[in-house]
């Protein structure tokens, strides 16, 4: 794992967008794996100046999210889906059919996740997931406990996880209980991963996910063991003994 710590959630986010600019650079037709949170805010908008400023294009990419809200309705402010159009790719030259997520609406979510997983595939992969981390060390929506080996499926939201974004549910108007998300093992074979986190309160788990032992109890440890994983932290994020 290669791990920068920037003084600033500004940097933070400015250092992540160039990874972004420099995979579709380098790649074109690259595939995005793109998340939500607050977190990620930051690195769309910075991501979104390198696009005017610079010319980073996404013409020839395609993105899938990582997650989405099982019965959210897409065109709810709260889904992902919407998220994801506001925050970056109503504002770049993407070609919407190559944006994707699981369909919120879905008749069955389990088959939803098999689809899913299948059109990445065919898509060849994701070359580039960007990740954020929950406070208990969620990846996706891959809760502790989620074996490692599982594929894209309907997760069910652990109550920690929704304490912990009460707000954001409160305010955004919706109150999920399952999501469809990409499984450890689809994380696991992106091919480069970009994890980001932000703020003294995620310091706890990002000890933990950076330093402790490969487990499922902390479902983004499991990167410890990815070939090509950057974890850009700010400093209040960063384990005081950052390796
Ligand atoms: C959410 C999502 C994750 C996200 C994480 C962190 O619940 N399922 O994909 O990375 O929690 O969110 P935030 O950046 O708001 O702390």
């Amino acid at each position: 794992m290669k791990i920068v710590v920037k003084q600033t959630a500004e940097e933070v986010d400015l250092a992540a967008a160039r990874e972004v600019a420099r995979q579709l650079l380098s790649r074109p037709e690259s595939v995005l794996g793109l998340s939500t949170g607050s977190t990620v805010l930051g690195l769309h908008r910075a991501l979104l100046r390198l696009h005017r400023e610079c010319g980073v294009s996404f013409a020839g990419a395609v993105t899938f999210n990582v997650d989405e809200y099982a019965g959210v309705a897409p065109d709810h402010p709260g889904s992902c889906r919407f998220r994801i159009f506001e925050q970056l790719l109503n504002q770049v030259d993407i070609r919407r059919e190559n944006c994707h997520l699981p369909d919120s609406e879905a008749e069955d979510f389990e088959q939803e996740a098999r689809l899913y997983e299948r059109r990445i595939a065919q898509a060849g992969g994701i070359d580039l997931q960007i990740l954020g981390i929950g406070m208990n060390g969620h990846i996706g929506f891959n809760e502790p406990g989620t074996p490692f080996e599982r594929d894209a499926h309907v997760a069910v939201i652990s109550e920690r996880s929704l304490s912990d974004k009460a707000e954001f549910y409160k305010k955004a108007g919706i109150a999920p209980r399952k999501a469809v998300t990409l499984g450890i093992r689809n994380i696991m074979r992106a091919r480069r991963i970009l994890l980001v986190a932000k703020g003294a309160a995620k310091r706890g788990i990002m000890e933990k996910t950076l330093l402790g032992p490969v487990t499922t109890e902390v479902p983004a440890s499991v990167l410890q063991l990815h070939p090509d994983t950057t974890v850009i932290l700010d400093s209040a994020a960063a384990p005081l003994n950052s390796p």
